[in-house]
């Protein structure tokens, strides 16, 4: 689709405008910890805890975490363990152990300064489009637009009234006017999302870019053709079926003569409850994903959720076949009364 470069100039210019009274200029991230402008190394650290949380629960821990490892240096030179009281809560054990690894190569190979070059970001450890993009644009200045969910939601409306339609970024970037600051286009975009362009009921009659919006003049039709319809599913009387291992390496089951899920009590499903009930039971700490698959076992709703061992020694002995079959039936008989 040929894109109109007056319609991109009218888009910049509108959202500039709106964020200069409603943007969120105060979230830490939009500025340095110790400089009026936040660092590469801190833009990178925002940006993986972005991609898993929502930002007010961010904000707390991205705090925490700065003050801990101020730059990348102070990253690399930790370990695991230390590393983990700053970080979980946030999400999963991957995200974590690939920010220790990319400091690591960073402070290794680079002398600790952070990459500016696209490729050469997108080589790192969990550094992916849209981080490689953040991480130029927000710590860098250079011109690109990150591109997350919220801001495929704009475009993808304003352009062509559904936000999730098929965009060319480069396209679009290559039209936005070049004295354009994209440090604050960008946070510009992503709090416009945030405060008028919502994924659901959007602020239509409140919009600047009601104008030339697709999707306002075609009042959502578009969208609403092509979105399906959430998939149902009572989470809330489903039982959980965890598949837990330690990095994909060590996997361990409920059951001696082959690999089976813990089936846990009815209600808990939740990210917290799962964990909860491991630490309860076992002293283990987990990162628990969410669902990856959903679906019934003797009529009862199931979720199957991948859980991976963070901290905490596994002593599954009761498992263990010298433990003998009465330890098993108990402990089975503990885990289906509770
Ligand atoms: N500012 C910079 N990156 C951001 C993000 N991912 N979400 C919200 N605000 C941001």
């Amino acid at each position: 689709m040929e894109i109109a470069k007056k319609n991109i100039a009218f888009l910049v210019e509108a959202i500039m405008e709106w964020s200069q009274y409603h943007g969120r200029a105060d979230l830490p991230w939009r500025h340095g910890i110790n400089s009026p402008l936040p660092t590469p190394y801190e833009v990178w650290v925002s940006e993986i805890m972005l991609q898993q949380t929502q930002v007010t629960r961010v904000i707390p821990f991205y705090q925490r975490f700065l003050e801990r490892f101020p730059n990348v240096k102070s990253l690399a030179d930790t370990t695991w363990e230390e590393f983990l009281p700053y970080y979980a809560g946030l999400g999963y054990y991957r995200r974590g152990r690939n920010m220790l690894k990319t400091a690591q190569i960073i402070e290794q190979q680079y002398q600790g300064k952070f990459l500016q070059d696209r490729d050469q970001l997108l080589a790192l450890p969990g550094i992916g489009q849209y981080t490689a993009n953040a991480i130029l644009s927000f710590g860098f200045g250079q011109p690109h637009l990150a591109f997350d969910t919220n801001q495929q939601r704009v475009l993808g409306r304003f352009l062509q009234g559904d936000k999730k339609a098929t965009l060319q970024v480069e396209g679009i970037t290559a039209h936005i006017p070049a004295d354009t600051e994209f440090r604050q286009l960008n946070g510009a975009i992503m709090d416009f999302a945030n405060g008028v362009c919502l994924n659901r009921q959007p602020h239509c009659e409140h919009c600047p870019l009601q104008a030339k919006c697709v999707y306002a003049q075609t009042q959502g039709q578009q969208e609403a053709t092509t979105s399906t319809k959430a998939e149902r599913f009572p989470h809330a009387s489903a039982v959980a079926m965890v598949f837990l291992h330690e990095n994909h390496q060590h996997y361990y089951s409920s059951t001696l003569d082959h690999y089976q899920p813990f089936i846990l009590p009815q209600g808990n499903t939740s990210r917290h409850q799962i964990q909860a009930y491991f630490q309860r039971e076992y002293r283990l700490d987990l990162a628990v994903r969410p669902p990856f698959a959903k679906g019934f076992r003797d009529a009862q709703p199931t979720l199957l959720i991948n859980a991976q061992i963070l901290l905490g020694q596994p002593d599954f002995s009761i498992f263990d076949r010298a433990a003998g079959k009465a330890a098993r039936q108990q402990a089975l008989e503990k885990l289906n009364q509770s």
